[in-house]
């Protein structure tokens, strides 16, 4: 079932009813101030950290579901009913729901009893403020009085405190209300600087600033006492609860229209400039003023929506490609690149499924992310890359998550992860390739935010790589540590006591359990810093890698095989971990994607057997799950990973974010077929139709979909934030349509289905357009390249010289 349809034309996901499986979400906002809002206004916003600098109040896992976000009632005056355009929170009977959300936008609107009722909401370029753009026109045969209210519930700030410290918090609310402005300044008396506003473009009838008073007693956001009869009570908060409300009387004759904008922001003044008069408590508003002014006009708020569209435009059109599958085109075109940029914009911090006050940014997760969205933002990738350098410890480690704010490191969770420092350096080869930026790698970078620490960023790469030497086990293979990639596999946690965390209880040394998967990752970055090094030039050290990842490899060979696929581990006692002589968990996917991504098991065949082991063992139509069989107890030396019941998450869920290793490694061993089945299996779009399976939205990935040992098979959940995006991106646009940058140009290596004719694209890559069309000659995968007409040797597109702009480039496969 659906719940609506692609407006591809748009570049739009249009829902048609609002009582989706789950709020379907969109995010508002691409660089500093950011919203999440759901298909009936659900949500919240925030000023680049959803924890420290939260704006507006929501309740998580609330009842009923995705309540408070960015309301406005309508309200009929001649008779007294009132309604929600969004549906929520009135949830009244509405004729003709259509919610559009598009790249960086959202609009909802309905039509009720002939009033006809949409708003817009964005976040304009640069600007930390978000519009609600609300339009009404009156189809009814009469004139219509109708009275307009706007609500928000502010949030304390600190968003933890806020829905903790209620004995402080019920005290400290405090707003001023200045020229239809409502300004929420809680704590800006004392040490905050910066303050919330909501302002309205009309002459207010009205206005409400503390929340119960406007609700009433005992009443919800579904029908307030405000909006029942009419009248705001111009309430002004002191302590409790401090919320935005305008009430704004219109007159409509029938097919008139009015546009009403909503203006919500942040703002910040200088300590010395926090007061007018200097020695009052008020809030000086010289410098946001202006700001509010601005986009209180029309013709602004045109052009600022104009300019948004245009940034994606620009963004998507680096990549743009034309396959015979529609839900190829779809995704690559549009919904995997944008939330490609939103995992990079929030790692895992705030969506409908992760608090905002849970994890900041992750170490591991913005690394990969990079990966996917490096070709569309460089710039902000280099930032992102020395950002992340900065948190790396002098051993080379990480902190496995750190605030966006502060840039200090989760002490809650701290080091440890022992795959974490590698994928430092995969974010880096992607940056380089994608670039050619080789100064990177001389940029002094700190370690652990720490001043007067500086080393090149190459040389914390070297770091990175040498932590992982520094830390063999018993088979030479990489000691695990806290955990590897799958968060959830705790060796050496060994807990007993219930609520303990598995993320930093400690109980072994942990100098015996191994980690098969870092073996895989290990030799995949060493092989990359060796053809750095040889690029600069520096053969001892591309040497020393080389032979390192040598050494690596001849470890899993002779330690990490278990007869038809790669092990996944060696736990605290010595004992296999993903073997066939495991009662459970017999065979996971991890290291059989990262051992085959690294070059392991090619030449003499095991990568092959390794996969087909894979489709026998793992492979769904849901997608591959993570393990088999599931563990259905709970395992002591296993750990969070047989926490959780059989089929979700961790314990042999579908972790999409795996299944694209294998997609890659089909790719390398030429299996083109099989690479885009798995595509497809969890592609959103192709899933569409079994919405009402899928439950999350069917334009953006999901974490996770219900593997097969559990009851809802198939089920997804945790979408958006998740590396299954950039993985995804990297799988089908690098490897399977083949369209890859490396140091000396772009390559031009497709492995697609056989019933593929070819198929078009169009590449930016560092500065020139490259016009690429693939035509399928034959039944394999060599690629003979005509580029301007002339034939070239191998697969890769030299960059031109001079500054021709313009490539063309024809691609025969078979
Ligand atoms: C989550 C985490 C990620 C981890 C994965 C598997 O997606 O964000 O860091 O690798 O789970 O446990
Ligand atoms: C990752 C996993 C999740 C686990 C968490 C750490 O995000 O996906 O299952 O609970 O790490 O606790």
């Amino acid at each position: 079932m659906r719940y609506g349809y692609f407006d591809d034309e748009r570049r739009e996901y249009v829902i048609t009813q609002p009582d989706t499986p789950l709020p379907w979400i969109n995010y508002l906002g691409c660089q500093d101030y950011f919203g999440l809002i759901s298909n009936t206004a659900g949500g919240y916003s925030f000023y680049r950290d959803a924890r420290l600098r939260r704006l507006t109040r929501y309740r998580y896992n609330n009842v009923p579901l995705d309540c408070g976000g960015r309301y406005i009632y309508v309200r009929d005056d001649d008779t007294g009913a009132f309604w929600s355009p969004s549906w929520q929170p009135t949830r009244s009977d509405l004729e003709a729901y259509v919610c559009r959300h598009g790249l960086g936008y959202t609009t909802i609107g309905s039509t009720y009893k002939g009033i006809e009722a949409q708003a817009r909401y964005f976040v304009p370029l640069h600007e930390n403020l978000e519009i609600w753009q609300f339009t009404l026109t009156n189809r009814r045969q009469g004139s219509a009085d109708l009275s307009i209210f706007s609500a928000v519930e502010f949030c304390l700030w600190d968003a933890e405190d806020d829905a903790t410290n209620f004995q402080r918090n019920f005290n400290t609310g405090e707003v001023e209300v200045e020229d239809g402005v409502i300004y929420h300044k809680t704590e800006y008396r004392e040490r905050r600087r910066h303050f919330a506003f909501f302002g309205c473009s009309e002459e207010l009838a009205g206005f409400d600033t503390q929340r119960d008073v406007f609700l009433g007693p005992y009443r919800g956001w579904d029908n307030p006492t405000a909006v029942e009869r009419g009248r705001s009570f111009n309430s002004m908060a002191h302590g409790w609860a401090p919320v935005g409300s305008h009430h704004v009387k219109v007159t409509l004759k029938p097919t008139e229209t009015r546009d009403i904008i909503f203006v919500l922001g942040y703002h910040e003044n200088p300590e010395e400039k926090k007061f007018d008069p200097p020695d009052s408590q008020t809030i000086n508003k010289q410098t946001v003023k202006p700001v509010i002014a601005r986009y209180l006009d029309e013709t602004n708020i045109d052009t600022a929506f104009e300019a948004l569209c245009d940034y994606w435009d620009d963004l998507l059109g680096i990549l743009q490609v034309e396959t015979p599958d529609v839900h190829t085109n779809r995704m690559v075109n549009i919904w995997n690149a944008y939330q490609c940029m939103v995992t990079f914009n929030l790692s895992r911090s705030a969506s409908f499924f992760e608090s905002g006050i849970g994890r900041g940014i992750g170490f591991r997760d913005s690394n990969q992310d990079l990966l996917g969205s490096v070709h569309m933002v460089p710039r902000r990738g280099r930032e992102r890359i020395l950002d992340l350098g900065a948190t790396q410890l002098e051993t080379g480690g990480a902190y496995h998550q750190f605030q966006p704010l502060t840039g200090r490191g989760n002490d809650r969770i701290g080091t440890g992860f022992n795959d974490d420092p590698l994928w430092l350096i995969l974010s880096v080869v992607a940056y380089l390739k994608e670039t050619g930026d080789w100064a990177i790698l001389d940029e002094p970078v700190v370690y652990e935010n720490q001043p007067r620490t500086e080393q090149s960023l190459y040389e914390h790469l070297q770091r990175s790589l040498r932590y992982t030497l520094d830390r063999l086990g018993p088979h030479g293979l990489p000691l695990i540590g806290r955990a590897d990639w799958n968060d959830c596999l705790n060796l050496n946690t060994f807990s007993d006591t219930s609520g303990e965390s598995f993320q930093t209880t400690t109980t072994k040394d942990g100098m015996i359990a191994e980690s098969v998967f870092i073996a895989g990752l290990f030799v995949l970055a060493a092989k990359e810093l060796t053809a750095i090094a040889q690029w600069r030039g520096l053969e001892d050290e591309a040497r020393s890698y080389l032979d390192a990842a040598a050494k690596m490899e001849a470890a899993v060979l002779e330690h990490a095989w278990d007869g038809a696929w790669f092990l996944r581990a060696y736990d605290d006692f010595g004992r296999k971990v993903g073997s066939q002589e495991c009662e459970e968990g017999q065979i996971f996917i991890e290291p059989q994607g990262f051992c085959i991504m690294a070059g392991i098991g090619l030449q003499d065949g095991l990568a092959e057997k390794a996969l087909l082991a894979v489709k026998e063992r793992l492979a769904t139509p849901h997608g591959i799950i993570l393990h088999q069989p599931a563990y259905t107890r709970y395992y002591l030396h296993l750990g969070e990973i047989s926490s959780y019941p059989p089929g979700y998450k961790e314990n042999a869920g579908i972790f999409c974010q795996t299944n694209p290793w294998i997609m890659i490694a089909e790719a390398i061993l030429g299996h083109g077929d099989q690479a885009h089945d798995y595509y497809t299996c969890i592609n959103p779009s192709a899933r569409e139709a079994i919405s009402d399976v899928h439950g999350c939205e069917p334009y953006v990935h999901a974490q996770m979909i219900a593997g097969r040992a559990a009851p809802t098979h198939g089920e997804a959940k945790n979408s958006w934030l998740t590396g299954t995006a950039a993985w995804n991106y990297v799988a089908i646009t690098q490897w399977i349509l083949g369209i890859r940058p490396t140091y000396g140009g772009l390559q031009v290596a497709p492995v697609i289905p056989s019933d593929w004719p070819g198929f078009e694209a169009t590449r930016v890559f560092r500065g020139v357009t490259y016009r690429i069309s693939v035509e399928r000659a034959g039944e394999g995968n060599a690629v003979s390249l005509t580029v301007d007409g002339q034939p070239i040797e191998g697969n890769i597109v030299p960059s031109p010289q001079g500054d021709q702009a313009e490539v063309v480039v024809e691609a025969i496969l078979g």
